[in-house]
C-alpha cells in the first residue's frame, strides 16, 4: 500500500475512534459506537500491516492467534458482571505491550537516541509497566483472587511516593543520558512496583475509578509510544485513550462527590458491618414487611419508579425486575428506571444489566431527569441500592457521601426497599431512609423478592 493510502486508512480510522467515543457517549448510539470503534481498531492493524516493510510475518501471525486465544474467549464466556475486571485485564496487556515496544526501541538504537524521543521512550517505559501491575492489581482484587480490603501499612504514601520519585529521576536521567542502559532494567522494576504499590491501599469497590485512571496512563503510554515511531494514528489514539480515561474518572470522583487524592489514597472501603437484618450498624432496629404486604402498596399507582444499584448486580435480578415492570405496565401503571451515575460498580453499571433484560432505552431515566418526578410516584422501589439514595447526602456535613447527588426516592409516597440486611452499603453508614415511616422495609435477595413481588401482583 502505497505512503498516501496508509495516510488514508489512518485518517479513517482516527475519525472513527474520535466518532465512536461521541455514539458511546449515549446509551441509544452506544452499540454503533462500539461497532466504529472496532472497525476503527481493524483499519489502523490493516493500514500499519501493509504500509510498513514487515520482516516477521510469522511472528504477527503467531501475536495474532495468541491475541484471538485470549481475547475471544473473554468477550465471549465473561459475564456481564464481570466488566470491570475484563476492561482491567486489557489495560493490563496494553500497557504491557507500550513497555514491551518501548523496552525494544531502547535496546535497538541506544545510545543513539535524540532527547525528545528518549524523553518520550522513558515516559511510555514508565506508564507502560506501571500500567501493566497496576491494573493486573486491579483484576486480582475485582476477581476476589487479592484481599478486596484496602492493604493499608503505616507510611504507605511515603513508600510509594519514594518509588515513583525514583523512577521518575532515572527516566528523567536516562533522557539526558541515554547511553545509561544498566538504568532502564531499574526504571522498569520501579515502574511494575509503583503499579502494586497504588494500587494496594485501594479498595476493591473504588476499582472502577482507578480503571479509568489507569486507562488514561495506558492511552499517554501509547501516545508517547506514537511519538518514538512517529505513527500519528497512535498519538491520536493514545490522546483519545488518555484524556477520556481522565475524563471519565474525573466524572465519577464528581459523581461521588470525592477528589482524586481521596480515592487513590484516603483507604475508603473499610465497611462496619451491620448485625443482621432488622439491625443497622448504629444498633436501630426496623420492623420488616413481607412481599405480599409490599404487594398492596400498587392499586390505583399510575407511576411507579424502580431505583436499582449494586445488589441488583449481585443478586442479577435484572430480569426480574423487567417480568415486574411487564407486570405493572399490563396494570396501567408506568414504571420508569432511575438511573444514577454512579449507581453499582461500574460507569453505566446499571444501564448494561437493564439492557441485557431487554429494558426499552425509554424507561431508563437519568438522576437529573427523574428526581423532579419523584414527588408525583406512588411508590419508589429500592432494588439493592443504598448510598445513591442516602438522604445523609443532603443534611450531614461529616458523612463521607456529603454533596453527592441522590436519587431523590424518600420524595415518593412510598418507598419498598429491597436488601437483604440493614447492612450499609460502600460508603459503610447507615440509611435515614430506612428509618421513614413511608420506608417498606422487605428483607431479602433483590432476585428472589422481585420475583415474588411480580407473581403476587399477578394473582392480585
Ligand atoms: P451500595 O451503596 O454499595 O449498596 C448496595 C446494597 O445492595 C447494599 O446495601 C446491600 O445490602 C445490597 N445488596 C447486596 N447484595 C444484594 C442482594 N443479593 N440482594 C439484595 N440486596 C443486595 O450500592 P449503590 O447504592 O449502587 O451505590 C454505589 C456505591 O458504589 C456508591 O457509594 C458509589 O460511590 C460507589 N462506587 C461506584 C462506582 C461506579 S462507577 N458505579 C465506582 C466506585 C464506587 P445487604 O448486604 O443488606 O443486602
Amino acid at each position: 500500500m502505497s505512503e498516501q493510502w496508509v495516510q488514508f486508512v489512518y485518517l479513517a480510522s482516527a475519525a472513527l475512534f474520535v466518532l465512536s467515543l461521541k455514539w458511546m457517549g449515549q446509551v441509544k448510539t452506544s452499540r454503533r459506537g462500539n461497532w466504529a470503534g472496532t472497525l476503527a481498531m481493524v483499519l489502523a492493524v490493516v493500514g500499519t500491516l501493509a504500509g510498513f516493510d514487515v520482516k516477521g510475518w510469522t511472528w504477527i501471525a503467531l501475536a495474532i492467534a495468541l491475541g484471538s486465544l485470549i481475547g475471544a474467549p473473554m468477550a465471549i464466556f465473561m459475564p456481564m458482571t464481570a466488566v470491570p475486571q475484563r476492561t482491567a485485564l486489557s489495560h493490563a496487556f496494553g500497557g504491557l505491550a507500550a513497555g514491551l515496544v518501548g523496552t525494544a526501541e531502547y535496546y535497538s538504537n541506544a545510545p543513539h537516541i535524540g532527547t525528545f524521543t528518549m524523553g518520550a521512550l522513558s515516559t511510555e517505559i514508565l506508564l507502560g509497566y506501571l500500567t501493566f501491575t497496576g491494573s493486573l492489581m486491579a483484576f486480582g482484587k475485582l476477581q476476589e483472587i487479592l484481599p478486596t480490603r484496602p492493604i493499608v501499612y503505616p507510611g504507605r504514601n511515603l513508600v510509594s511516593l519514594a518509588v515513583l520519585g525514583t523512577a521518575v529521576l532515572l527516566a528523567v536521567y536516562l533522557t539526558i543520558e541515554p547511553g545509561a542502559t544498566s538504568l532502564v532494567p531499574i526504571l522498569m522494576a520501579a515502574a511494575l512496583a509503583f503499579g502494586v504499590l497504588l494500587l494496594l491501599p485501594i479498595g476493591g469497590a473504588d476499582m472502577p475509578t482507578v480503571i479509568a485512571i489507569l486507562n488514561s496512563y495506558a492511552g499517554l503510554s501509547s501516545a508517547a509510544m506514537g511519538f518514538v515511531m512517529n505513527n500519528k494514528l497512535l498519538i491520536i489514539a493514545g490522546a483519545l485513550d488518555g484524556s477520556s480515561g481522565l475524563i471519565l474518572s474525573i466524572l465519577m470522583c464528581k459523581a461521588m462527590n470525592r477528589s482524586f487524592t481521596n480515592v487513590l489514597f484516603a483507604g475508603v472501603g473499610t465497611v462496619q458491618a451491620g448485625a443482621g437484618a432488622g439491625t443497622s450498624p448504629t444498633g436501630r432496629s426496623v420492623q420488616g414487611y413481607t412481599v405480599e404486604d409490599a404487594a398492596t402498596v400498587f392499586d390505583g399507582a399510575r407511576l411507579v419508579i424502580v431505583a436499582p444499584g449494586y445488589g441488583m448486580a449481585v443478586a442479577q435480578a435484572q430480569h426480574a425486575v423487567k417480568e415486574l415492570s411487564n407486570v405493572l405496565s399490563a396494570r396501567g401503571t408506568d414504571v420508569k428506571f432511575a438511573i444514577h451515575p454512579v449507581a453499582g460498580r461500574m460507569p453505566g453499571h446499571m444501564n448494561v444489566l437493564l439492557a441485557e433484560a431487554d429494558v426499552p432505552y425509554d424507561q431508563l431515566w437519568e438522576m437529573e431527569r427523574v428526581n423532579p418526578l419523584f414527588p408525583e410516584a406512588e411508590v419508589a422501589i429500592v432494588v439493592g441500592a443504598n448510598d445513591v439514595t442516602n438522604p445523609a447526602a443532603r443534611t450531614k456535613a461529616d458523612s463521607p457521601l456529603y454533596g453527592m447527588p441522590i436519587l431523590d426516592v424518600d420524595k415518593a409516597r412510598t418507598v419498598i426497599f429491597i436488601k437483604r440486611s440493614m447492612n450499609p452499603g460502600f460508603a459503610g453508614i447507615d440509611n435515614e431512609l430506612f428509618y421513614l415511616d413511608k420506608t417498606m422495609m422487605v428483607f431479602g435477595d433483590a432476585k428472589k423478592v422481585i420475583t415474588g413481588l411480580a407473581a403476587a401482583l399477578k394473582q392480585g
